[in-house]
């Protein structure tokens, strides 16, 4: 009897949780996004029942320029792929090709009352850093994401700090719509991992971002890695410490082998680390763990329709429940 056919397992993964999280389709992926939460992805996809889509929707709120949204899109598919999310194992698709999602964000946009929006603090920052591209979907960025999420009925949401209070959002809908309509939706609830945050690395005490230049990206060569690390920053304070150095430290921690980090552990100890030698070490390792990680993404960005096939698939899979999903929620409101 093989392991799919034994009447337990079968019972345990038919109790796998649901998972749903989107992917904003903005520019590649750096090693801050990858420890933050990529690497969360990967571990999470053998437990639990994944969505992952790629929010291309929630892209069209803030400036973006077609050609590049096109070629974001299918980049971050990549990425996702080379670095191990299995198109077997997880339902992986684009949002705009599962239409229900803006379906239900329709519905869900008339039970949410419009003061829960404008106090969201993603929207007041956008808001205001951007005057003159106030929109109405900027305001509804988070009715979408509760659609995204509900719409699978999914139960738990990996994201980043900035996303609980949108998730907190699409408890407060499932429950109203719960409480009008009888009980339909889980309260989904954030996962939020724990690692330390990745620093940039030339103005350590700010967060590694995309913006600038100083984040590496995980398809960076082998020279660019090496050359931006050659840049960063090892300064200390005052009080003899360097929040750059710790950076470095911690990146060498996760890229690198226990033996080598005590070793500039005990050098930084006893003021004899000479900071090239820790730089290019460190870049040797990043340069490394990405390999594969290159080689595979360099091959399926040069297939595209291995990629659409993907795509079409994934969708395929998502629109299945998501019909399912809508029916219910059709009849219970009365739309015939
Ligand atoms: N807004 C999320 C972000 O910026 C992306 C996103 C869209 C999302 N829809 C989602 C995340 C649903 C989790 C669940 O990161």
């Amino acid at each position: 009897m093989s392991i799919s056919q034994c009447g337990i397992c079968y019972t345990l993964s038919m109790k796998k949780q649901i998972l749903v999280s989107g992917l904003r389709a903005t520019s590649e992926p750096h090693i801050g996004n990858y420890l933050g939460a990529i690497r969360q992805f990967l571990e999470k996809q053998e437990d639990f029942d994944c969505y992952f889509f790629i929010a291309d929707l929630h892209t069209l709120t803030t400036a973006f320029e077609p050609e590049e949204l096109r070629k974001n899109s299918l980049a971050v598919l990549a990425d996702y792929i080379a670095l191990g999310l299995d198109p077997k194992k997880n339902t992986i698709f684009l949002q705009s090709q599962v239409p229900q999602h803006t379906e239900l964000a329709w519905i869900f946009n008339c039970i949410t009352p419009v003061s829960e929006l404008q106090r969201m603090t993603q929207f007041k920052d956008k808001a205001s850093t951007d005057v003159k591209n106030i929109n109405a979907g900027l305001l509804n960025y988070p009715v979408l994401m509760a659609a995204d999420v509900l719409l699978y009925k999914g139960e738990v949401v990996p994201v980043g700090e900035d996303q609980v209070q949108h998730l907190e959002l699409s408890r407060i809908i499932a429950r109203k719509f719960n409480n009008a309509f009888g009980k339909t939706f889980p309260e989904p609830k954030p996962i939020l991992n724990k690692t330390a945050r990745v620093m940039s690395l030339t103005e350590p005490t700010k967060k590694m971002s995309k913006t600038g230049g100083a984040a590496i990206l995980l398809s960076d060569s082998p020279e660019e890695i090496k050359k931006k690390l050659r840049k960063a920053v090892t300064a200390t304070d005052a009080t003899g410490k360097s929040e750059g150095v710790d950076n470095l430290m911690y990146l060498l921690k996760e890229f690198g082998n226990q033996e080598q980090y005590d070793f500039f552990q005990s050098q930084l100890k006893d003021n004899t680390i000479q900071f090239s030698h820790l730089k290019d070490a460190l870049a040797e390792a990043i340069s490394e763990h990405f390999k594969e990680f290159r080689e595979k993404r360099k091959k399926l960005l040069e297939d595209p329709e291995y990629l659409a096939e993907v795509l079409a698939t994934g969708a395929k899979k998502a629109q299945a429940v998501a019909n399912k999903t809508m029916e219910e929620i059709k009849g219970k409101i009365g739309l015939l």
